[in-house]
């Protein structure tokens, strides 16, 4: 039945059966050296005999449903609203029956549901188009589509696109301006999967040609498409998924006993810890397959969707169910076949993330009212004199006139731009926040309100139904206008207000908030219509009892669409915007910009905070799966507000939450309005020493972290890194999420217990060693969970062998840290000819095009016990021959870790071909730990942008 087809027109003869193939074009003569299969299998039809009496209201009755009998765990819910009855599930031609366990629902769909393939399926330059008749079965929610169109695409070896719509009604498609995935010509070769197609019911399979894993699978659920209820199930290859957000989960590693997760942004906070749907909008999940190989599927949809997962029998696998209200099915699916490799092609369709500041990886500190500038200015100067590196202060909305946007508040905050100069000449940033949410109201001298007056006349706010007149809201300026971001009207109006904000106060970045967009009101000041857009037929299981609860009105208007579609990429679009208006405001400075509401493909533009998160030990431990999930979404300048915002923080929380977020990608102390401030200075002498000594750990790093965002950016190879990555064979890994990576080689184990000293840390087949003292953990470890001491003013960091870490002498502020002598820290592998390597990226930290122009460094490091240390430079920025002042960074520090010498060794360094001795009274070598340190080489002028070798004897 599979064999290989050589021929473009005998391709359909041999391996569709009993349906009729028809070749697209005769043109298409090309020999075809595919080696994926399709097979058509014709089931039979069962006549009913009875006739269920269905809802003519919802089309004609069908044939009698046929019920599977099988495992209950295998039920795909044919009521998920709740409140079936065996009458109403009848009318729907499902069938009924209680089931016996907790999970599965009572009213279930038949197998004789969906749709059959008519007119065989026909060759596309990509791959396979067909047309599918919907089965003769009662409609649920009402204008079912007779007729839909299935477009298969091999794009990629890797990359499968599939997209089921109705070319006469065709659905909400997320327009390229939002996500702009990229263009297949070219069908693939050698695809890693094959497809298997069954004609009726309709499905399609996708297995991976090497293991036969299941990539996706429709037969399992019964493909439903209407004008606002779309459906389909698939078959996951494993348990082991991941992904799907933005939610709390509280493991990263999903929970698949009948779960179901909204999506629609919604400004609902973490803290609660349910199943509510949150800020973002990220339907794409990694599955990691039995042998641990790893595939993703990405639906790229904007509408309201519930996803619900399910165990399946356990001789079968798990079952996934997307039920979206409105657009169209379009899936993507990547075939890996490593973690890394998922991510990276998932971020090439939705666009890499961007290249964040290098000052944007500095520590940043943030609280909702400090009341006015002597506030916030004591906050700075007592955060200053702790010594804690300290990069970033913001201010959040009580800066501003009457929470209205583009202002300050002359009263409390009338020096404001002092406030800032001093930050300025400090090294240190400013970011201020902004809400989309723009006051129709007067300023408070009863002059008017000329952001809102300009923004009314060139119509840029998102508009009623009538595609007029703007909508209005209350958010906190009190009634409020919402700009539509999707209107390049809009994006000019929002870019032309940032500037004028800019030449009051010099802001570095853009803190955007509320951008869900979230609404004190429900829908607008005279709620909504009662229509489909604002009351659908089906309502996800999303928080609240309304679609447009907490935000506008469905059939609000937007250029890119009615808001019910567009809704969630209200974030999305105001990000782009801001990136913009940011653009134009400081051309050559890649600024932050950072973002509550995200979409797929925001990761291009902004960073992420996890958002409202509260001062609780639970919290600091869900924000782990929190930013290993967006490291998957393709947003991996991402971390959560440290300390908690919401509530009262302790002392012993706050310590070590800020060890963990010494290792966010993002790092950032924010908290609310009516807690007590929690800036480290506020507590005792310890925990800012504690404080100090791991954020001087985190500035010693961030040449390490820099490079990987360059890796990230380029690559979409991920920064923070579950274990699972890069260990996918061990099952072990599978489950960790009380710990990470940094890339590849530096594993980051966070006390998240209240009271502990200890901490349980489990550590992969490898080599590891403790970051702080040089020395192998000890033992027996390899592949075990081992108990680690964690005193109070300690967390553990441990390098992987095989790894080599730039770093550079920490300083207050990037600004200082950046002029301050490189080092590396070299970590030895088991086998000696391996060695170990790594890469720096550098550059001036802050133009936008320093990648387009070619103007960083890149160096390579080798190691090995027995030849030493190579530094290659790979890349040298312009204008050569002399470098850049950023780039004059001699080397001042060496460890060198796992290195087994019998004595003190003669160490020589320089240029290769010219290498001189280095003092013996800078050489180190630490007999009990293996580790030899080298100190003081600045003067001997090993520079960052020169080839070097560093040799023991
Ligand atoms: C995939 O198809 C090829 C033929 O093209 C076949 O040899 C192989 O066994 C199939 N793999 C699986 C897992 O079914
Ligand atoms: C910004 O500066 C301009 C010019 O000095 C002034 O007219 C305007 O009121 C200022 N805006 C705020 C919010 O203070
Ligand atoms: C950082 O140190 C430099 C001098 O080393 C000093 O000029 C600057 O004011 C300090 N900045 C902060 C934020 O402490
Ligand atoms: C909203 O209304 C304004 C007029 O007030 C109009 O200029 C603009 O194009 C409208 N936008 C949309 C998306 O309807
Ligand atoms: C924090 O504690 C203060 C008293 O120290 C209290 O007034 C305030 O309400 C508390 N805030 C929260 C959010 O619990």
């Amino acid at each position: 039945m599979y064999q290989k087809q050589d021929d473009y027109d005998e391709f359909g003869e041999e391996t569709i059966m009993h349906t009729e193939y028809r070749p697209r074009r005769k043109k298409n003569r090309r020999p075809l050296l595919l080696c994926f299969c399709v097979v058509a299998v014709l089931l039979a039809i069962i006549i009913p005999v009875a006739v269920v009496t269905s809802n003519r209201r919802h089309g004609a009755s069908g044939p009698s449903p046929e019920c599977p009998s099988g495992d209950e765990r295998e039920r795909v819910d044919c009521y998920p609203e709740g409140g079936a009855s065996l009458s109403r599930c009848e009318a729907r031609g499902c069938c009924w029956d209680q089931p016996a366990t907790q999970g599965p629902p009572s009213c279930f769909y038949p197998t004789n549901h969906g749709y059959e393939l008519s007119g065989g399926l026909q060759r596309t330059p990509l791959g396979y188009m067909a047309s599918l008749h919907r089965l003769n079965t009662p409609s649920a929610y009402g204008n079912d589509r007779e007729i839909i169109e299935v477009e298969v695409e091999i794009q990629q070896d890797y990359r499968l696109h599939l997209k089921l719509s109705d070319p006469k009604h065709p659905g909400y498609e997320v327009p390229e301006a939002a996500v702009k995935r990229p263009l297949a010509t070219t069908l693939a070769e050698h695809p890693l999967f094959n497809l298997t197609f069954t004609s009726k019911p309709f499905s399609i399979k996708v297995t991976r040609k090497s293991t036969g894993a299941t990539i996706f699978d429709s037969s399992v659920g019964k493909l439903t498409l209407s004008a606002q209820f779309l459906s389909v199930s698939t078959r996951l290859a494993s348990s082991n998924l991941y992904g799907l957000g933005e939610h709390v989960h509280r493991s990263y590693r999903h929970d698949l006993n009948w779960k179901t997760w909204p999506f629609f942004t919604r400004d609902s906070s973490p803290a609660a810890g349910d199943s509510a749907n949150l800020y973002g909008q990220h339907p794409f999940y990694m599955c990691v397959e039995e042998d641990g190989s790893a595939n993703g599927v990405f639906v790229l949809n904007s509408n309201a969707m519930d996803v619900t997962l399910q165990p399946g029998a356990p001789d079968s696998a798990p079952i996934v169910t997307y039920r979206v209200i409105g657009g169209v099915l379009d899936f993507y699916m990547f075939l890996g076949p490593s973690p890394e490799n998922v991510v990276q092609q998932y971020t090439e369709v939705i666009g890499r993330p961007m290249m964040p500041a290098y000052w944007g990886l500095g520590f940043q500190l943030s609280k909702w009212f400090y009341k006015n500038s002597r506030g916030l200015r004591e906050v700075i100067l007592r955060t200053r004199a702790t010594g804690i590196p300290y990069d970033v202060q913001y201010s959040d909305i009580d800066y501003m006139e009457d929470r209205k946007d583009f202002t300050y508040d002359g009263n409390n905050y009338g020096d404001l731009p002092d406030v800032i100069r001093d930050l300025h000449n400090n090294g240190q940033k400013y970011i201020v926040i902004l809400d989309p949410a723009v006051s129709t109201q007067k300023r408070r001298d009863g002059s008017p309100y000329v952001p809102y007056e300009m923004g009314r006349s060139a119509g840029v706010f998102v508009n009623t139904s009538d595609g007029k007149t703007p909508i209005v809201g209350q958010v906190w300026p009190s009634d409020s206008v919402f700009p539509d971001f999707t209107n390049p009207s809009g994006v000019q109006w929002w870019a032309d207000n940032c500037r004028d904000l800019h030449n009051n106060i010099s802001f570095d970045g853009l803190w955007i908030d509320m951008n869900e967009p979230s609404n004190f009101l429900n829908g607008s000041l005279s709620g909504c219509a009662t229509n489909t857009r604002n009351h659908p037929p089906y309502l996800p299981d999303i928080k609240g009892s309304l679609l447009y609860e907490g935000t506008l009105c469905m059939d609000a208007k937007q250029m890119w669409g009615d808001h019910y579609d567009v809704h969630s990429l209200y974030g999305h679009s105001m990000a782009i915007a801001t990136r913009n208006a940011m653009r134009s405001i400081l051309p050559s400075k890649r600024g932050v910009v950072l973002t509550r509401s995200s979409f797929a493909g925001t990761g291009q533009f902004a960073s992420h905070w996890l958002g409202d998160n509260k001062a609780a030990w639970e919290d600091m431990a869900w924000s782990i799966p929190g930013i290993l999930e967006f490291g998957l979404f393709g947003i991996p300048h991402v971390g959560a507000d440290i300390c908690g915002f919401g509530g009262n923080t302790t002392e012993e929380l706050c310590q070590r939450w800020m060890q963990l977020g010494a290792f966010y990608p993002f790092s950032r102390n924010h908290n609310t309005m009516d807690g007590n401030p929690q800036d480290p200075a506020v507590f005792s002498q310890a925990m800012i020493d504690s404080t100090r000594d791991v954020m001087m750990t985190r500035y010693t790093l961030l040449p390490y972290l820099y490079t990987l965002f360059y890796h990230a950016h380029v690559t979409g190879a991920t920064v923070v890194r579950p274990l699972l990555h890069e260990f996918p064979a061990d099952r072990k890994t599978w489950d960790v999420d009380r710990q990470f990576l940094w890339g590849r080689g530096l594993l980051i184990s966070p006390v998240l217990t209240q009271g502990d000293t200890q901490v349980d840390a489990y550590f992969p087949d490898d080599r590891w060693f403790d970051f702080f003292t040089g020395a192998e953990v000890e033992g027996q470890y390899r592949g075990q969970t081992v108990t680690l001491d964690a005193p109070l003013n300690k967390i553990n960091v441990h390098v992987r062998g095989g790894t080599i870490l730039p770093t550079q002498q920490p300083a207050n502020t990037t600004v200082y840290s950046r002029r301050n002598p490189m080092g590396l820290v070299v970590a030895l592998n088991d086998s000696d000819s391996a060695g170990a390597s790594g890469s720096l990226f550098w550059d001036d930290g802050e133009s936008y095009d320093s990648i387009e122009k070619s103007n960083f460094l890149q160096v390579t490091f080798t190691a090995s016990a027995s030849d030493g240390i190579r530094c290659t430079v790979d890349a040298l920025p312009v204008p050569v021959p002399s470098p850049p002042h950023w780039a004059l960074l001699p080397y001042d520090k060496v460890d060198v870790l796992g290195l087994d010498l019998p004595d003190v060794p003669t160490v020589k360094a320089g240029r290769p071909g010219d290498l001189r001795d280095v003092d013996s009274g800078n050489v180190q070598y630490d007999r009990d730990n293996k580790v030899l340190r080298l100190a003081n080489l600045v003067d001997m002028n090993l520079w960052v942008y020169s080839d070097l070798q560093i040799t023991w004897t």
